[in-house]
């Protein structure tokens, strides 16, 4: 899993707690440099409560990190939050991080990539990169809210969003709603 600058760290925490408490995954991150920036500003953790939720973790300047490496074992990749800087490098295979490395690994091995974008307005330099990725299989996932659910609190959107991209890899977890789930409870 990869966490950027973008804005909606908290749904990466929630993906992380999900997976602590499941003993079929096991999590490996690596956060961004102004991923660090934006825990800062908007999240109620700190870099390390981050890191301590996941099972490895990388520095963004190790180029050599085990998911450098095609030859590495998973399921794929989570980008989340994912910037449009992120989204651009991924785009043109420039893999100047372990991060955009490790995604552009995911798209050169066949295997899952999921990026949930964030950013608006999207321009359309971002609706280009996006479009290009897109097309080679690469899941686009923009954290958007949620609402057929019947969300009370914005925790109740960011279980949904995580769970639902959770779902994607075949992890259940207790914050998903399947459509019509809401109105039977
Ligand atoms: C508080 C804050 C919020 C930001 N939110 C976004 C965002 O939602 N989407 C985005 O694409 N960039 C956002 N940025 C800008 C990125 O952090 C910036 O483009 C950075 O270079 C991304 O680098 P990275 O992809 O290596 O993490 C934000 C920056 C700050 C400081």
């Amino acid at each position: 899993m990869g966490i950027t600058g973008a804005s909606g760290i908290e749904v990466a925490i929630e993906i992380l707690q999900i997976l602590k408490d499941n003993d079929e995954f096991e999590s490996h991150l690596v956060i961004s440099d102004s991923a660090k920036e934006t825990i800062r500003h908007e999240c109620n953790y700190d870099e390390e409560q981050i890191q301590s939720l996941a099972d490895v973790t990388y520095d963004v300047h190790h180029i050599g990190g085990a998911i450098a490496s095609g030859t590495f074992p998973c399921e794929g990749m989570i980008v989340v939050p994912c910037s449009m800087k992120t989204v651009a490098g991924i785009a043109c295979g420039y893999s100047d991080n372990l991060l955009l490395r490790a995604a552009d690994v995911m798209i050169k091995e066949r295997k899952k990539l999921v990026l949930m974008v964030r950013e608006s307005p999207l321009s359309p330099i971002h609706l280009e990169n996006l479009t290009k990725l897109a097309k080679i299989g690469v899941d686009i996932m923009p954290l958007v809210m949620t609402f057929y659910h019947r969300p009370q609190t914005i925790e109740d959107m960011i279980s949904q969003m995580a769970a639902r991209v959770l779902h994607q890899f075949g992890v259940v977890s207790s914050g998903f709603f399947r459509w019509g789930e809401a109105e039977q409870s």
